[in-house]
């Protein structure tokens, strides 16, 4: 699975343009992966039609943990369910960051995407200070513990923090071991659920080095920022994942 998280980036015109040329790439990939484009919220209603019958699915970057009510300039789990979204990116290290978002925050977003219907993509990862001082397993694993709710069946995507727009992913042997971590705490925390929920990473993958990551045990696709909002960037690296 290969999801491309285009951020706070993406007006009408450029939006459209870059989910056709994604379109038509796709229709020249034999046996692609499954696609998830995540515009921002603005885009959603544009470009949801415009995904009918491409292969794509129509994803977002967040969710308010309410289904309704006096939460201004907030985005309910069920108004994206209705533009057709199917997945909703929870958790961010942006906006946990922005937003001071913490773990049962994200727990309780969870809670409320897959009570609509839609597949949670939870984020995860270390800091370069956590990364530094060898505690990169313990952050990520009170992450997993707090931000992911008992009836879990969604995503989880590791994206170390230090690595998000560096241009350079983390080192192959970093990956395989957080992997092996997660996929442990995991069937820990959920028994065989546990062993099957998707892994993706992300932090800077690009063509250039998709195909080294993405065979790496337990990875089951990748989670794209910068290299999503270019057709001709974010194509390799779906090829890469066939
Ligand atoms: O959610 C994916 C994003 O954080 C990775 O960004 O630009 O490093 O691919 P980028």
């Amino acid at each position: 699975m290969i999801v491309g998280n285009w951020k706070m980036n993406g007006l009408s015109a450029p939006s459209r343009a870059l989910v056709s040329a994604i379109a038509d790439g796709l229709r020249a990939t034999p046996n692609p992966p499954p696609v998830v484009v995540c515009p921002p919220f603005t885009q959603l209603a544009v470009l949801g039609p415009l995904l009918n019958g491409t292969g794509i699915a129509l994803g977002a970057q967040d969710c308010h943990p309410a289904p309704s009510g006096p939460h201004t300039g907030d985005i309910s789990a069920s108004m994206l369910a209705e533009l057709g979204v199917e997945y909703v990116i929870l958790g961010h290290s942006e906006r946990r960051r922005d937003h001071g978002e913490l773990d049962e925050t994200v727990r309780e977003k969870a809670l409320a995407a897959m009570a609509a219907g839609l597949t949670p993509i939870v984020c995860v990862g270390e800091s370069a200070d956590q990364r530094a001082a060898g505690e990169y397993q313990d952050a990520v694993g009170w992450q997993i513990k707090g931000s992911l709710p008992d009836n879990f069946n969604g995503i989880v995507a590791y994206e170390p923090i230090w690595a998000i727009g560096s241009g350079v992913p983390a080192p192959v042997q970093d990956i395989a071991d957080m992997m092996g971590f997660l996929r442990a705490e995991l069937t820990r925390q959920f028994g065989e659920a546990g062993k099957t929920t998707r892994i993706l990473y992300g932090g800077s993958v690009s063509g250039r080095d998709a195909s080294d990551i993405l065979p790496i045990a337990e990875v089951g696709g990748a989670l794209v920022g910068g290299a999503s909002l270019e057709a001709d960037a974010f194509l390799p690296i779906v090829r890469a994942a066939i």
